[in-house]
């Protein structure tokens, strides 16, 4: 579909999906399949020098799931386990065999400048179109003084990244992390060091449960467990409200992913500033055929909206963004009820007492409306469990 096509600092995409670092780009063979299926690039599992020790705990996932859904997905997985010269042989491969492909290597090194600086040069001229700068990884990584211990540090993140742009010969993105109290101050700390693009989000640092009975966390490793990472679906308004506020301050294009499950998840993200979207949870739940749907839901829907490539969706729902205090504050809302869908339950009835305003009551077999109490919140409206309920002017 030629309508996809996208070009970000001169690389040019056939489409704007890419696999995120992670499990699907941990080897050469799935990417190689991945890409046959039509995915437009892959963001390489993070690299890191070959006597970095990398140790996996087992199980390293935990799943919060709504019945058979997985709705969010935590790990405490570490990086990549080939070698510097599997990945150099693999990139070449892959370049040769699909050259419109796009490869991100995705780095990683101790905060040493040799080192940092010998990661690029190796990777410079392997085939790699760009680097990915994981300074955003929340597990075991920080405990060794990178990943998020890097990217929570708007200095260090600056600092490494002028050492990797002092010898770097290809478009160098930073990925960022979620779990910052601003990630605009590391954004802009990367920018001024000249980075040439950003990337967000990585994962979400979290703790998926307890088992009651044993007290264990989840995921359990050996009856213990650590913080982890937070992934999929129930990421994504986390994911979209940081690439909007990177897109608020900056110019630089922006790699944006966190909880992209479907081609609609992905036109929002470029709605709100992401040049090119990367997907990886719902890769590694429902596989890599999912890029068929991405790429044609994504086309049909700008061919339905008139445009003629991705880069026309980008940024079209930043002027919508205002703070609170610029909304507009006179117009007010009222549900209203779809009596053919409505079961009566008198669960809205029930919520809207119990929240403050009183303002819906069950007469004669209708939920009626008292429009002098209701305030047009709209809380009746996502409580419903027949979805009967629209608010309207
Ligand atoms: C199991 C797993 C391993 C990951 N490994 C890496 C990694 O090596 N490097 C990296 O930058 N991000 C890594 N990530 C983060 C993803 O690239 C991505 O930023 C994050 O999962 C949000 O996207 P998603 O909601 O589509 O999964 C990993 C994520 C998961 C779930």
């Amino acid at each position: 579909m030629t309508i996809l096509k996208t070009s970000v600092l001169g690389i040019e995409f056939e489409n704007p999906f890419l696999l995120a670092s992670a499990p699907p780009t941990a080897k050469i063979e799935s990417i190689d399949k991945a890409f046959s299926l039509g995915w437009g690039g892959a963001v390489l599992k993070t690299i890191t020098p070959d006597d970095l020790e990398m140790i996996e705990a087992s199980t390293r996932y935990a799943s919060w799931r709504s019945g058979a859904k997985v709705c969010g997905f935590e790990n405490i997985e570490m990086l990549s386990h080939l070698t510097i010269q599997e990945w150099l042989d693999g990139i070449k491969y892959l370049k040769q065999k699909y050259p419109t492909k796009v490869q991100i290597a995705s780095i990683m090194a101790p905060v040493v400048k040799e080192e940092w600086q010998k990661m690029v040069k190796t990777f410079n001229h392997s085939g790699a179109d760009a680097f990915e700068l994981n300074f955003s990884c929340p597990h075991g990584m920080p405990e060794k003084g990178i990943g998020m211990a890097i990217g929570t540090h708007a200095d260090l993140s600056a600092e490494i990244t002028k050492w990797v742009k002092e010898v770097a010969e290809i478009p160098v993105f930073v990925k960022l992390s979620p779990n910052v109290t601003n990630i605009v101050e590391i954004a802009k700390a990367v920018e001024d060091a000249g980075a040439d693009g950003l990337a967000a989000i990585n994962t979400v640092q979290s703790l998926m449960g307890i088992d009651l009975e044993s007290f264990e966390p989840l995921p359990k490793v050996n009856g213990k467990s650590t913080f982890g990472g937070y992934s999929g679906m129930a990421v994504k308004p986390i994911g979209l409200r940081c690439v909007a506020q990177l897109r608020q301050h900056s110019k630089l294009p922006i790699l944006g992913m966190g909880g992209i499950s479907t081609w609609s998840d992905a036109a929002e993200y470029m709605t709100v500033g992401a040049d090119v979207v990367q997907v990886c949870t719902e890769v590694m739940i429902n596989g890599y055929g999912v890029i068929k749907s991405m790429t044609k839901g994504l086309g049909d829907y700008l061919i339905g909206k008139g445009f003629n490539s991705p880069a026309e969706l980008r940024d079209k729902a930043i002027a919508n963004l205002a703070e609170h205090k610029n909304l507009y504050k006179k117009q007010q809302v009222y549900p209203d009820i779809d009596a053919d869908k409505c079961v009566r339950c008198g669960k809205c009835v029930m919520i809207c007492d119990e929240s403050e305003y009183s303002a819906l009551s069950l007469e004669n077999g209708k939920i009626e409306v008292n429009r002098d109490k209701c305030i047009g919140c709209s809380l009746c409206s996502h409580v419903c469990p027949m979805s009967a309920i629209s608010m309207k002017k």
